[in-house]
């Protein structure tokens, strides 16, 4: 937010309307759905079987004790069931994208002028459902390849799941979280300035995303020959092409266009910093599994126990147990790395607040993601690790 007064109408901010307008025709132009429909619709397992499809630390369990112990060939299953987990974690997002995206857009559509965001956002739940759809036809069919079992993706569902697919939850806690989103959904349809700050917290959700995208992307871009990188890097670089203007248009509505709009009451500042803390709930802890997504680790161990007793990775189940137990009781290169993925998110969730007169301090100053520790990460693996082992 600057120190400009604020417009009465979203008409009369000249400035507003056009980065509106330019992230829109811009993306409009450089649209990369057909690139990604033909990505999924061409994409055979065996074709891409051999080759990494991520830069190398972008692997599940890399810098740990599994890693270590893996072979040439365990090492490019790791990196390329990193894809497959990972973007099993965009699709469950994406899905409640699409739906916040329309009950937000009906909650805006219903001011003067508004048009044009509502457009924009049309134009990104098209390209979501292209998205899933490629990530999906991705994931499973690697899945069925390599593990001949679903590990990481799942039957497709509706937006009122639990957002993150291996979360620190159960069936209270689960229940609660439904409440809350169809609620939202309900406020954010009817109420311009809730409308308008599910934006603020799609752009936070989306802020660590886009630091690792990028990083996933450059395995294409930055290949000898990009023409031949496998279809799934293809699909990092064409979907992070998307998301920069997803993330623009998130930013653009948050900051400047909230400023078209009247004050918030007590009740929608309360509501905004809801969703807000809902996000600090959800990237409370990091993950030593996936460096970039914040999952649970104890609600991974056994997804993970079955990529490595699968028959194409090979161990058997004592061995994996023993390198699971190291890599989640001792300390390693992978979780000193994935701590400081979730140390730069946090600095990038503060900033992307800074200055915006209604959030609170809690989240301003990102408390509960801040309390995140190697110490805590270790405490919490352990004990959880060893009553896993008890269920055993
Ligand atoms: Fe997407
Ligand atoms: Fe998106």
């Amino acid at each position: 937010m600057n120190d400009r007064p604020a417009p009465i109408r979203l008409a009369d901010d000249v400035r507003t309307l056009k980065k509106l307008g330019l992230n829109h025709q811009r993306n409009k132009v450089q649209d990369q759905t057909a690139v990604i429909d033909a990505a999924g619709a061409d994409f055979r397992y065996a074709n891409c079987a051999q080759l990494p499809w991520n830069p190398e630390r972008f692997s599940l369990l890399w810098g740990t004790p599994v890693w270590e112990a893996a072979s040439q060939r365990q090492r490019v299953l790791l990196n390329q069931l990193y894809w497959v987990a990972y973007y099993s974690q965009i699709v469950s997002a994406e899905v409640a994208t699409i739906f916040f995206n329309q009950t937000s857009a009906a909650g805006l559509y219903g001011l003067e002028d508004f048009r044009p965001v509502c457009d924009t956002l049309d134009l990104e739940s098209a390209q979501e459902r292209a998205h899933i759809a490629a990530f999906r036809s991705i994931a499973g069919q690697t899945e069925d390849a390599l593990l001949g079992r679903r590990v990481f993706t799942w039957p497709m569902r509706g937006p009122y799941a639990e957002t993150m697919i291996f979360a620190d939850t159960g069936p209270f806690r689960g229940w609660w979280k439904r409440l809350q989103l169809r609620t939202y959904g309900l406020l954010s349809s009817d109420n311009a300035f809730i409308a308008c700050q599910y934006f603020l917290v799609r752009g936070l959700r989306t802020l660590n995303g886009k630091q690792v995208q990028h990083q996933l992307s450059q395995h294409h871009t930055q290949a000898p020959d990009p023409d031949l990188s496998p279809i799934p890097s293809l699909v990092s670089y064409a979907h992070f092409l998307d998301e920069s203007f997803h993330f623009n248009s998130s930013t653009i509505i948050s900051h400047d266009v909230v400023r078209c709009l009247k004050p918030p009451t007590a009740f929608e500042r309360w509501v905004v910093n809801q969703g807000l803390l809902g996000c600090q709930r959800d990237h409370r802890q990091f993950s030593v599994a996936i460096n970039g997504i914040f999952w649970h680790d104890p609600a991974l161990y056994d997804a993970l126990f079955a990529v490595l007793t699968s028959p194409g990775y090979g161990l058997a189940a004592a061995d994996a147990t023993h390198l699971l137990r190291r890599t989640f009781s001792e300390e390693s290169e992978g979780l000193h790395a994935s701590s400081a993925t979730h140390a730069k998110a946090r600095d990038s969730y503060r900033s992307y607040l800074d200055g915006l007169p209604f959030i609170d301090a809690a989240n301003a100053e990102q408390r509960i993601i801040s309390k995140a520790s190697v110490a805590q990460w270790l405490a919490t693996n352990r004990r959880g690790f060893a009553k896993w082992e008890a269920r055993q």
